[in-house]
C-alpha cells in the first residue's frame, strides 16, 4: 500500500521541559532544542508534499508557567524568527501566526508581522504557528466577530471567522510527549482529524518519527460518519 501524505498536519510539540530536566538542564534549554526539531519537521513536510503544517508553540494557559520560562519562550520566539525566516522564505514556506497577539510584547508582535510579510508570496508550505492560542479563545473570538457584524451564527459562518479559515481542517494531529489530550488545541478544527500520540519527547521527534506517524495515518480509514461499504463497495463485496 502506498503512503498517503496528509494535506494538513498539526502538532502539539510537547516534552521540551522533561527533555531538559532529564539532562539536568534548565527547561528553556529544552525549548531551544525543540526549535531544532521544528526546523527539521518543517523542512521534511515541505519535501514530502505536506501542504499545511500547524504547530502549537505557546498556549493561552502557558502564561501560568514560571515567569523566567515565559520570558525565555518570548525571547526564543523573537530570536528564532530573526534567524530562521530568511531560510524559510528561501524554501517557499509561508508563515502565519495564529492566536491572540494583543497581550504579546511589542517586539514579538513586530517580529510576527514582519515574518508574515516577508513570506507572504510563498506557496510551497503554509506554516501556522499557534502562539498565545487556545481553541476556546478561537471559537469565542469568531462568535464575537460575527455578533459584532450582526451576522447569523452557523457552522459555515463560524468556520469562516476562525483563525485557521485560510486552510482546510487538519487531517492528522500529532502529540508528542506521551500525554493523550488536546490541551485546548484546535478544538473546532480537529472534529474529524486522525490522532497520533507519540511517547517521544518533542526534541527527539525526528523525521523518521514523523514518517512513522504518517505511515500509521495511511492505514486509517476515515469514514466521516459513513460505513466502510459506502466508502469502498468493491472491497466490501470481496470481504463478504
Ligand atoms: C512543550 O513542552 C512546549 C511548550 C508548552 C512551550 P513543555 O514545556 O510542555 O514540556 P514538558 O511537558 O514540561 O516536558
Ligand atoms: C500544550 O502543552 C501546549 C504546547 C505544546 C504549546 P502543555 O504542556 O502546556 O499541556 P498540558 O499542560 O500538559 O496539558
Ligand atoms: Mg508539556
Amino acid at each position: 500500500m502506498s503512503t498517503s501524505i496528509p494535506h494538513h498536519i498539526a502538532v502539539v510539540m510537547d516534552g521540551n521541559g522533561r527533555w531538559a530536566t532529564r539532562r539536568f538542564l534548565p527547561r528553556v534549554a529544552g525549548h531551544k532544542v525543540g526549535v531544532d526539531a521544528l526546523r527539521a519537521c518543517v523542512r521534511h513536510c515541505g519535501d514530502i508534499g505536506v501542504k499545511v503544517l500547524t504547530v502549537f508553540a505557546f498556549s493561552s494557559e502557558n502564561w501560568s508557567r514560571p515567569p523566567e520560562e515565559v520570558s525565555g519562550l518570548m525571547e526564543l520566539l523573537a530570536l528564532a524568527l530573526s534567524r530562521e525566516v530568511p531560510q524559510l522564505k528561501a524554501e517557499g514556506v509561508r508563515i502565519h501566526f495564529v492566536g491572540d497577539r494583543s497581550s504579546l510584547p511589542v517586539k514579538v508582535r513586530k517580529g510576527l508581522a514582519q515574518a508574515e510579510a516577508d513570506t507572504a508570496g510563498n506557496q510551497r508550505l503554509v506554516f501556522n504557528i499557534c502562539f498565545n492560542y487556545g481553541g476556546r479563545w478561537d471559537i469565542a473570538q469568531a462568535a464575537a466577530r460575527l455578533a459584532a457584524e450582526g451576522r447569523a451564527i452557523t457552522e459555515e459562518s463560524l468556520a469562516g471567522a476562525m483563525s485557521l479559515a485560510h486552510v482546510p481542517d487538519p487531517d492528522l494531529v500529532i502529540r508528542t510527549g506521551g500525554e493523550h489530550r488536546l490541551s485546548n488545541f484546535l478544538l473546532w478544527q480537529s472534529a474529524y482529524s486522525e490522532f497520533y500520540f507519540s511517547d517521544k519527547l518533542w526534541p527527539e521527534f525526528d523525521t523518521r518519527a514523523l514518517d512513522a506517524a504518517i505511515e500509521d495515518y495511511s492505514r486509517r480509514e476515515r469514514r466521516f460518519g459513513k460505513t466502510s461499504e459506502q466508502l469502498d463497495p468493491k472491497a466490501a463485496r470481496k470481504a463478504a
